[in-house]
């Protein structure tokens, strides 16, 4: 136990993770992140992504008032992207969209700490009442990693994704902020 608190401490120090704006030159380097199997395979993209779709995905993005995407730095170094989709300021609501890229930094409790930040910027920056997020069956590291994180699961969309011949259910998970309700 002692030992676990200790490695996870030292994970924290190791690494210096910060979010930045997505701009142009980032652009090259999302797609060939978000066109990777193993990304895909996670995530509602069905179709590879080219220069053409990945400008348009940058426009939308620059003129959306539902989408806060930033790219993940590990010191200077880009290793993803993650924000939020589906912003409803009325409600203060939105969900949580997040990947590693590159694969060197999987594994090794970045998602963890990435995650943490997110929370913290959507209930503290964004002043968000819930944040929620969709998870295949089948993304087991990601039903740990959000369940650490104390999402609660809320629903099962059953037999709602159609990959590798099969039909799967998609988990919709959220986290209430907790202010909230100690306001109530
Ligand atoms: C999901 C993702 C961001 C997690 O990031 P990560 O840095 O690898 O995750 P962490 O190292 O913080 O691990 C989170 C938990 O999953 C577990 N885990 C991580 N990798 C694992 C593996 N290969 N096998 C089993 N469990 C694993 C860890 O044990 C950890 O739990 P613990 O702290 O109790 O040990 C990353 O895997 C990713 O980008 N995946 C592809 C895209 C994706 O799935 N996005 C989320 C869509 S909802």
């Amino acid at each position: 136990m002692v030992n676990r608190m200790k490695n996870k401490l030292k994970i924290k120090n190791q690494y210096k993770i910060n979010f930045k704006k997505i701009s142009n030159n980032d652009l090259k380097q999302i797609k060939d992140w978000r066109n990777l199997n193993k990304i895909r395979e996670f995530t509602y993209q069905y179709t590879l992504l080219n220069t053409k779709t990945q400008n348009a995905w940058y426009s939308s993005l620059k003129k959306s008032d539902e989408k806060i995407m930033f790219l993940i730095l590990n010191e200077s170094h880009p290793i993803g992207t993650c924000g939020f989709v589906h912003y409803d300021k009325l409600n203060k609501s939105a969900d949580v969209s997040i990947f590693i890229g590159d694969k060197n930094f999987h594994g090794k409790g970045i998602g963890t700490i990435i995650l943490q930040k997110l929370i913290k910027y959507g209930f503290i920056k964004l002043n968000l009442h819930r944040i929620g997020a969709e998870i295949f069956e089948y993304n087991l590291i990601s039903v740990k990693l959000f369940e650490k994180a104390s999402f609660k699961k809320e629903a099962t969309l059953r037999q709602s994704l159609w990959r590798h011949n099969k039909w799967w259910n998609v988990y919709v998970y959220s986290i209430i902020n907790p202010g909230f309700t100690h306001n109530l």
